[in-house]
């Protein structure tokens, strides 16, 4: 860990992403979506830019946030919960803060919970009292017992956290829970969430002031683009006049229906909905008069 140092002048950004794990997969998919493309091999650590000056570090989760702070990268794609974990960490030990989230990125979803032992019967917060806790989270965790007057024993282990009960060298965890199969599979439970986290796109806390500047701010329109339009579906259809008012009763709250040109015995019509549109939905608004439905999703957009 280090202070933030001058990031050094480049005329390309650099965004460092999870090189296997949970979030490897959808932080590239998001970044393609946003026109980047790379000539590199999947299992290669760096990615040249060919579409546009923005290269790719592919790193451990871990290691994102710092290299953020230490200028190396521009942008990460990382767990709000490891940014946050070492966030923490830098001002428990007086560091500024050196990086901050940008944008909430809507895959990636987990908690950070207490897992407790299956037998054990959990009766509230005041039952850590003096307990040995396991986690690769002690800052996150040793804030959020601060904050409730307990005094336990924060064990920081950097992996496999989940066994630390049976193997004796803790008394229940706080880890990260998805699916909860990891909890079960070690005869544990989860009983208090301390955190709810997704992937966020991170970026460093002072501005940068050369030609990156610029691919950033085309970078996160971008992505804006893409959040805004992520549900949004336009339904096609043609109508008679008269059925209009059943099928717009059926419609998501959120539709805004538009009269196309042209059609002779019927209406031509677009709706855009800010949801999805399910088959049910669809079999309603034929019954209800409506014909030759077609949902579109909508791929790109700039506000
Ligand atoms: C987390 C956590 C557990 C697992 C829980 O690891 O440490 O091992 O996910 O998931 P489950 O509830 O679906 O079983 P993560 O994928 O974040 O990897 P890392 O901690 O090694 O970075
Ligand atoms: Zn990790």
């Amino acid at each position: 860990m280090s202070p933030t140092p001058a990031a050094p002048a480049r005329d390309r950004l650099r965004i460092a992403i999870q090189k296997k794990g949970r979030l490897a997969d959808p932080a590239r998919a998001l970044l393609t979506a946003c026109g980047l493309s790379w000539r590199e091999s999947r299992d290669k650590l760096f990615c040249f830019g060919e579409s546009l000056p923005v290269d790719l570090l592919l790193v451990r989760d871990d290691d994102i946030p710092g290299l953020i702070a230490d200028g190396v990268c521009d942008l990460g794609i990382v767990g709000f919960n490891e940014l946050d974990e070492q966030a923490k960490a830098r001002r428990q030990i007086g560091l500024p803060d050196a990086y901050r989230p940008l944008r909430e990125l809507g895959f990636g979803e987990c908690r950070l919970m207490l897992g407790i032992p299956e037998e054990w019967e959990w009766t509230g917060v005041e039952m850590l009292q003096g307990k040995r806790i396991a986690t690769s989270y002690p800052a996150i965790l040793t804030a959020w017992l601060a904050e409730r007057g307990i005094a336990a024993d924060v064990v920081e282990l950097s992996g496999s956290v989940e066994i630390a009960p049976r193997l004796g060298t803790a008394d229940l965890i706080a880890d990260l829970v998805s699916s909860g199969a990891t909890l079960r599979a070690n005869q544990l439970k989860p009983v208090e969430v301390l955190m709810e986290s997704t992937a966020v796109l991170a970026g460093p806390v002072r501005e940068l002031n050369d030609s990156r500047a610029n691919l950033m701010a085309m970078l996160l329109r971008r992505l804006d683009g893409i959040n805004a339009t992520r549900e949004q579906k336009l339904l096609m259809f043609n109508a008679a006049e008269d059925r209009l008012p059943a099928i717009t009763a059926l419609l998501p709250a959120s539709a805004d229906v538009v009269r196309l040109p042209g059609g002779a015995d019927s209406l031509r019509l677009q709706a855009m909905c800010g949801t999805g549109l399910s088959w049910q939905q669809l079999e309603e608004i034929e019954r209800a008069g409506a014909s030759g439905l077609m949902v579109l999703a909508v791929e790109k957009s700039l506000a």
